[in-house]
């Protein structure tokens, strides 16, 4: 994906800037070396980071400095100021850190610092097998070698593409607006040069936790020491008649996007049923690609149930402003081979139809091994399920949220990401809870919105700004509690909100979308 600007701008910093004009947790972009630069002082340290976010190019200089992080306004990926470590997903790679020298008043930036290479502490397992070529997936298989881990490691992937940045798939992939390149998350030698054992196209069939072996539909089996389940979800399956018809479309992998791609080039018209995140970005792309799009729900408004009424009500104007028609309240009766007929007996054209009715964990192999699933794989702090030494991540693992004091699942990049991440250091031992705040972000057309926290159900919604003008921060509460923060256009914000979060300060959570 495309990024920020990177022309440079502000000070030199090699050539020297007063302390005094470094406000103290305020990053300040300059560059060194030719390369744009945040300078972070706290306290009597001061720190000089990469300006640009490594996943898909947010300015950091905009973003929120907490101890000796930085993390980006976009989707909020997580830098240490020390090491220039991308510490928590989207961004897995990390930026540039340069030392810095204080002469009299004056910092400067000297050189790019090399990091250290993780030492494997501990004792760990020989063999690890990840089932699962998602973002849960890789984002461990990249932190189980970043920690130093040495031993054998394999994915098993059913899909037949190497892990791809899935949200693109509904977004700008779909729109047109971005290559093919920028759709695998890694170049193939990522894989050989990290030692990891890519195995595509092979499904596991089964999981023996007792006797440490998992194998394959193809009779293939595989021990571990470790095992990680992230086998994300399949798209729940239409079943009126028609649904099978082959011009009706599901996404989820990179081949069910080319295929929309390839028919809505002979397309005109396009029904999309369901008004979910990933139908309405359907919808947006498809009127970017210039198709005529009707999208069937049964809900009221779109998104109402997530991010409440006036987050609803201005999804659908925006996507009404663009063209697309929405037939709510009202569901699929059957598909015919050129158009969809609704429930209240509307007879839409349609030369594409794209399902998007939400997502249903792939929790089989779990059940059949006797590990406890309950409405997902219900795992521990550490992500462990109930077996030892198998773990959970991404849209699979049900897990205890220490802020909520609810056990969630949610179908969140970012949230599958850094389970992935944190699972990884579990297994090497490490012990890290799983404590951090679910984020999500969804794009339609150039507007973004970004959601921390997790709200099922809440009494009022209350909101600062303006929705309709795009600027505006909307809580979501249930009583005195602050359960989520919805932001359009106010990306510091969302941050704020995230860090107040993670020290449940109801307080400073009190004050998100107070007028
Ligand atoms: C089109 C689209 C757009 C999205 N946009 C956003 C967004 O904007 N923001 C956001 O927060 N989230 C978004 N999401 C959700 C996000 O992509 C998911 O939450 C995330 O991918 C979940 O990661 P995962 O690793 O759990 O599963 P996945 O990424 O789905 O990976 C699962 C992997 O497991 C493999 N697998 C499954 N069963 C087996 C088996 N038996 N054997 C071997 N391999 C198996 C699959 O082949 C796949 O490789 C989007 C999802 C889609 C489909
Ligand atoms: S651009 Fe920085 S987290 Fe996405």
């Amino acid at each position: 994906m495309s990024g920020a600007s990177t022309e440079l701008s502000g000070p030199n910093f090699g050539e020297g800037v007063k302390i005094g004009e470094v406000a103290e947790g305020t990053p300040v972009l300059g560059h060194a070396e030719g390369e744009a630069v945040v300078l972070v002082r706290q306290g009597d340290e001061a720190f000089a980071v990469g300006a640009t976010c490594t996943h898909y190019g947010g300015p950091l200089a905009e973003g929120l400095v907490d101890g000796d992080t930085i993390r980006c306004p976009w989707h909020h990926a997580c830098f240490s100021l020390r090491t220039g470590e991308a510490i928590a997903a989207p961004a897995l790679n990390p930026v540039s850190c340069w030392s810095i020298e204080r002469r009299d008043d004056r910092l400067f930036v000297m050189s790019k610092k090399v990091a250290p290479r993780k030492q494997p502490s501990g004792t760990h397992p020989r063999q690890i097998v990840i089932v699962g070529g998602g973002a849960a997936g890789h984002a461990a298989a990249e932190m189980l070698r970043r920690e130093g881990y040495e031993g054998k490691l394999v994915m098993l992937s059913a899909d037949p593409s190497p892990p791809v940045d899935r949200p693109n798939l509904s977004k700008d992939y779909l729109a047109g607006n971005a290559p093919e390149e920028w759709i695998p998350l890694r170049p193939p030698e990522f894989f050989t040069e990290n030692r990891i054992e890519l195995v595509l196209e092979t499904r596991v069939s089964a999981i023996n936790p007792r006797a440490k072996v998992i194998m394959t539909e193809a009779g293939a089996s595989f021990s571990f020491d470790a095992l990680l389940l992230a086998t994300g979800g399949d798209p729940v399956k239409l079943t009126v008649p028609g649904s099978d018809l082959p011009h009706v479309h599901y996404l989820r992998t990179v081949a069910d996007s080319r295929a929309i791609i390839e028919a809505s080039k002979t397309a005109k018209r396009a029904v999309v049923i369901g008004a979910s995140f990933i139908g309405l970005e359907v919808a947006a792309s498809l009127r970017t690609r210039g198709l005529e799009v009707h999208v069937v729900a049964p809900e009221a408004r779109p998104l109402e149930s997530v991010m409440g009424t006036e987050v609803g009500d201005f999804v659908r104007a925006l996507h009404e402003e663009h063209g697309v028609v929405f037939h709510l309240e009202s569901t699929v009766r059957s598909i015919g081979r050129e158009d969809v007929t609704t429930s209240s007996g509307i007879t839409l054209p349609a030369d594409i139809v794209v399902v998007g009715i939400g997502v249903r964990p792939r929790t089989e192999l779990a059940e059949k091994a006797g590990i406890t699933v309950d409405r997902g794989i219900v795992v521990d702090e550490y992500l462990e399920t109930s077996a030892a030494g198998v773990f959970a991540a991404g849209d699979i693992a049900r897990w205890p949220d220490p802020h909520s004091g609810q056990k969630l699942r949610v179908e969140h990049w970012v949230v599958a990401e850094r389970h992935g991440q944190i699972a990884a250091k579990n297994m090497l031992g490490q012990r890290v809870a799983c404590r951090f705040v679910p984020f999500f972000w969804s794009q339609h057309y150039d507007v973004s919105i970004s959601y921390v926290g997790h709200a099922k159900r809440w009494d009022r919604t209350e909101v600062a700004g303006s929705v309709s003008g795009k600027d505006c921060t909307v809580a979501l509460r249930a009583g005195p509690k602050t359960l989520a923060v919805i932001t359009i256009g106010r990306d510091a914000e969302s941050l704020k909100a995230e860090a107040a979060f993670e020290r449940d300060d109801e307080r400073a959570l009190a004050t998100f979308g107070a007028s």
